[in-house]
């Protein structure tokens, strides 16, 4: 990516405005807020921590690293007797370049700065406690790496652009490989509650919950295969899992480009017999005016 532009969010954290996807990295509400609630609260790391000595993530979308600063700045305030390994996937090396060269990590204790700059020229830090590696490429490739190992993670870090901007990351068949990266127990968080990621999501064979909101934003998802801890969706959003917009992203070769996944997914749309989202929007919101 070319130069990024710095955006002060909600809770006073900087973020980057991406030109290329026409989007910002985090949301206006709190770009560390998002850090915090969304991913280390959403994927129950506190109670984890609790239970076990070992905690492994996997951070899907490493981008200026903020997740992964999150969980470390965590693991050192509350449980520095236990150990982390993260496992983080970027495409775009110049990204998290940027953030340290703009400063913005200075959110976070320098000694998190400076493992995530050593991360960044090293892709591995070991450390008594800690054993970090950073994966440049596509994501949908890299994870391959990763399902190979049979690495299983406890907590996954699901924060690609959103789906319009990014479908690669949403489909059905890249969420199948990430729900193969996960443990039994483990909990995927994003901060998406697209019903197009949803029932991507179930037909990995996940249960699907509401995970917790940032200021105002809709509250996005969380995952796991035996469905504890995930607070239930409301009858609405039940109810848009039974609409077009839940028809889902696909992507069989894994290798497909943006406007084709999107043209494939309208296509389907085009001959479902699901409910138009737009009569379910009518039901849920009268008030909101429509142009049919
Ligand atoms: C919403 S931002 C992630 C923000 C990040 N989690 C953080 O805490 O700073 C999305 C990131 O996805 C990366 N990305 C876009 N397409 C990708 C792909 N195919 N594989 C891996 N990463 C990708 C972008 O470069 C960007 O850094």
């Amino acid at each position: 990516m070319g130069k990024l532009e710095t955006i002060i969010t909600a809770d006073g954290s900087k973020t980057f405005y991406s030109e290329e996807f026409g989007e910002t990295f985090h949301t206006k509400y709190g770009a560390k807020s998002e850090a915090e609630i969304t991913y280390i609260k959403g994927c129950r790391l506190p109670e984890k921590f609790h239970k076990q000595k070992q905690i492994r993530i996997l951070d899907i979308c490493y981008g200026l690293g903020y997740n992964t600063a999150a969980a470390i700045d965590y693991l050192f305030t509350f449980h520095p007797q236990s150990h982390l390994e993260i496992i983080a996937l970027e495409l775009d090396e110049t990204v998290p370049r940027q953030a340290l060269d703009c400063g913005l990590l200075s959110l976070w204790p320098g000694e998190i700065t400076e493992t995530l700059a050593a991360l960044l020229e090293k892709k591995q830090v070991i450390t008594p406690n800690l054993n970090i590696t950073l994966i440049i490429g596509d994501a949908r490739q890299t994870i391959q790496e990763v399902v190979k190992k049979n690495w299983q993670a406890d907590a996954v870090f699901l924060d690609p652009f959103s789906p319009p901007k990014c479908p690669q990351l949403w489909t059905v068949e890249f969420l199948g490989l990430v729900a193969k990266c996960l443990k039994e127990d483990g909990i995927i968080a994003t901060y998406s509650a697209a019903a197009a990621v949803r029932t991507a999501l179930k037909m990995a064979g996940l249960e699907i919950g509401v995970n917790f909101c940032v200021g105002r934003r809709t509250p996005g998802t969380i995952a796991s295969y035996n469905g504890e801890l995930l607070p239930p969706l409301s009858q609405m959003e039940l109810e848009h899992l039974n609409t077009k917009a839940a028809i889902p992203y696909r992507d069989p070769s894994l290798k497909d480009s943006r406007e084709i996944i999107i043209e494939r997914r309208r296509k389907e749309q085009l001959l479902s017999n699901l409910e138009p989202t737009t009569k379910w929007r009518k039901r849920w919101f009268p008030q909101e005016k429509y142009v049919d």
